[in-house]
């Protein structure tokens, strides 16, 4: 038994001018006989031996001509061993076994170990929970530094480590979307003198941007779709020759022009069970990368660890968990695990999560804290900052705030954000963090950007199926249980009144029409109204009901159209418009009774936010939208209840200002938009579906009756 492989070259020399040596497997006991990816499917056993037979021979024989072609036996039991391309990946005189995904093939690990030990290789493993499958994820780039590895499907993300620092090559992880390209070498195609045939719908936006980044235009071709499904980046590179299944005429003139021989020979049948030429093969001298650099590459893995506590597996936040990490390009390693063995225990989970590139990282474990993870670095950075160079305009990479209590890192402590709510940036006012919106920010402004240093804390919200009354995030309507939910929001209501607390009021015009006018009065009346946040509407029509009894023309009080209503409403706004404001007008008498009447009279702030839709405007109503929002936001300022009445508009405005915390009534007859505008991923609010006028006469006299 030889210990050095007779004529392995080494591991110099230019790649073009040595003849190749391939692996080979005859198809002896070729067949699917299981499904581990979608060309599987369906096709137990419909491959025709004899015609297998024959293809692989034809392939085997275009090879013997223009390289080298050695054979590992065929081995009963293991049908995909003809696939050699998966037996590991070869440099050198090195090789690292592939570990693979799906017990089905991890019997072939034995045999290809053997092969490789007996040929003179010195033989890598993987760690044992880190699945690779070789020369199909992992592929050279001809003429540069650059190993890619696919990932996603079968080959671990964390491979790209162990890779790296076995072979001390750059390794770049590329992102696998399309399950029928669930290898690498399906959809990309690494050739001679650094060219390189692709399909880019297989890979996700980040691995595009990489390839892109690190192959010229010039030297890359992306294949059609048709190319793609009929495995012609599984192709074989001999060096001269591009020996494939198929290609279009269109792809055949590219590689003609890059200088290449097209070799076609039909695989259909190992089609059937996701493969083709290249997968029929493994290249065995493969030299280093010619342009690697000397010193050791950076790992192309980063990690960082996060803990999640609470009701985690029973309020949904780890399946939320799972979904981002993937979806964000990334992979976890559970480091601990500590479920709750009762219903009322919390559970606590500890991971490691990994991703290809610092960005993406950093990315991902954004979207982990926001979903309530804790950062367990084990020595904390404090928050990053950069100083704006452009009014209005935030540096690139700003944090994003959420609705939920935040904390920064600076100079060793934890400082609490002011000003918190969503879509804002954090700013260092004299070294105290708050949130700005972007509009606002100016030149010179210290921005917290990254995600280091940053905490937020979201709450930890318990288990479904409590008895006491709660906050909940499914909509109350039957009529039973509307008059409980009023119950519980007057009691509260009533608290902070007596506390002196402030309640908001987001309304739309519905409110009038449904009769609820006077009944939100009387809440005026008894203290339970702070401001009053609305559109040019609400005004107009409550206004129009003050002068005439109509709203829109409709006498509320008989529901009929009256004649001559159509222009009532205008016929007010001009009234208004005269008077020069609606507190004028009260003043002067033009406006005698309503809801506007009443806020003047008891000295209630409101604000009006105007719409591309609004009639005159009023003379109230700010047209100006940055300048609504600022007034919004500031009546909206120390708010504990939020009660909106049917306006979606102007309730997600509201709704963006606010900070988790403050509690949140919706109010709305479609069941879609109450739970629209309650949804925020906390347990503060309340969807109520119900006709709103009604549910503010339950409430006004409920209110009335707790005082007696
Ligand atoms: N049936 C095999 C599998 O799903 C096909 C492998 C094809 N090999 C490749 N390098 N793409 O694993």
């Amino acid at each position: 038994m030889s210990r050095k492989p007779k004529s392995l070259p080494g591991t110099a020399g230019p790649t073009n001018a040595t003849r190749h040596q391939i692996l080979m497997c005859p198809p002896d006991f070729y067949g699917v006989e299981y499904v581990i990816n979608p060309w599987m499917d369906g096709n137990i056993h419909r491959e025709v031996a004899t015609k297998a037979r024959r293809q692989w021979r034809g392939l085997h024989a275009v090879l013997s001509d223009l390289a080298e072609v050695k054979l590992v036996d065929p081995r009963k039991g293991v049908p995909d061993l003809v696939f050699t391309a998966n037996a590991g990946l070869v440099m050198g005189d090195q090789v690292i076994l592939s570990h693979f995904r799906h017990p089905e093939r991890q019997r072939e690990e034995p045999h290809f170990r053997d092969w490789f030990e007996k040929n003179g290789f010195k033989v890598t493993e993987m760690p044992s929970g880190t699945h690779f499958e070789g020369a199909g994820d992992a592929l050279f780039l001809r003429d540069s530094p650059y190993l890619f590895m696919g990932y996603g499907f079968r080959t671990a993300l964390e491979a790209a480590n162990v890779i790296n620092e076995v072979l001390q090559v750059e390794v770049v992880p590329l992102g696998l979307v399309d399950e029928r390209f669930y290898h690498l070498d399906t959809c990309f195609c690494p050739l001679t003198g650094g060219y390189l045939i692709y399909y880019p719908k297989a890979f996700d936006e980040r691995s595009r941007a990489e390839i892109e980044r690190r192959v010229p235009a010039a030297k890359r071709h992306a294949v059609s779709e048709r190319d793609a499904l009929s495995f012609a980046c599984n192709a074989v590179d001999t060096g001269a020759a591009v020996v494939l299944n198929d290609a279009t005429p269109e792809l055949e003139s590219v590689l003609k022009s890059w200088g290449f021989e097209v070799v076609r020979t039909p695989l259909d049948q190992f089609l059937l069970a996701g493969g083709a030429a290249k997968c029929l093969t493994l290249r065995l001298n493969e030299p280093r990368p010619t342009a690697a650099s000397r010193k050791a590459p950076a790992a192309p893995i980063l990690s960082r660890r996060v803990e999640f506590r609470g009701h985690i597996l029973d309020n949904g936040t780890l399946s939320r968990v799972m979904d981002v990490i993937p979806n964000a390009g990334g992979t976890y390693r559970v480091a601990e695990f500590a479920p709750g063995v009762r219903k009322d225990d919390e559970s606590r989970i500890l991971m490691e999560v990994s991703a290809p590139s610092e960005r993406a990282l950093e990315g991902m474990f954004l979207q982990l804290l926001a979903l309530g993870g804790n950062p367990q670095e084990e020595r904390l950075s404090s928050a990053q900052v950069v100083v704006a160079d452009l009014d209005g305009v935030a540096p690139e990479n700003f944090y994003s705030t959420t609705i939920y209590a935040t904390e920064v890192l600076i100079d060793g402590t934890w400082r609490r954000v002011e000003k918190q709510r969503m879509d804002a940036v954090v700013v260092l006012a004299e070294g105290r963090p708050v949130c700005r919106l972007i509009r606002d920010v100016r030149r010179g402004d210290r921005i917290i950007v990254g995600s280091d240093g940053i905490r937020i804390h979201v709450p930890r919200e318990a288990g479904e199926d409590q008895n006491e009354f709660k906050f909940m995030g499914s909509a109350v309507s039957s009529e039973r249980r509307v008059e409980a939910a009023v119950d519980h929001i007057a009691w509260e209501m009533d608290r902070i009144r007596q506390q002196g607390g402030r309640i908001v009021w987001v309304a739309g015009p519905v409110v009038i029409h449904t009769g609820g006018g006077p009944h939100l009065e009387r809440l005026v009346r008894g203290g339970y109204v702070s401001a009053l946040l609305g559109g040019n509407a609400i005004a107009v029509h409550d206004l129009e009901h003050a002068v005439y009894g109509t709203s829109l023309g409709v006498d509320l009080a008989r529901g009929v159209p009256v004649g001559g209503g159509h222009r009532h409403h205008i016929t007010v706004i001009n009234m208004i418009r005269r008077a020069g404001s609606i507190a004028r007008a009260v003043e002067t008498g033009v406006i005698k009774s309503g809801l506007f009447h009443r806020l003047v009279k008891s000295k209630i702030p409101y604000c009006l936010a105007g719409s591309i839709r609004d009639d005159g405007p009023l003379p109230d109503t700010l047209m100006d939208l940055v300048r609504a929002q600022e007034e919004y936001a500031r009546l909206l300022e120390g708010a504990e209840m939020i009660v909106m009445l049917s306006s979606m508009l102007h309730s997600i405005g509201v709704g963006n200002m606010t900070p988790a915390g403050v509690k949140i009534i919706s109010v709305d007859i479609n069941p879609a938009v109450a739970t629209k505008l309650a949804d925020r991923g906390s347990t503060d609010s309340t969807p109520i579906v119900t006709d709103v006028g009604l549910f503010l006469n339950i409430l006004a006299r409920k209110l009335e009756s707790l005082r007696g």
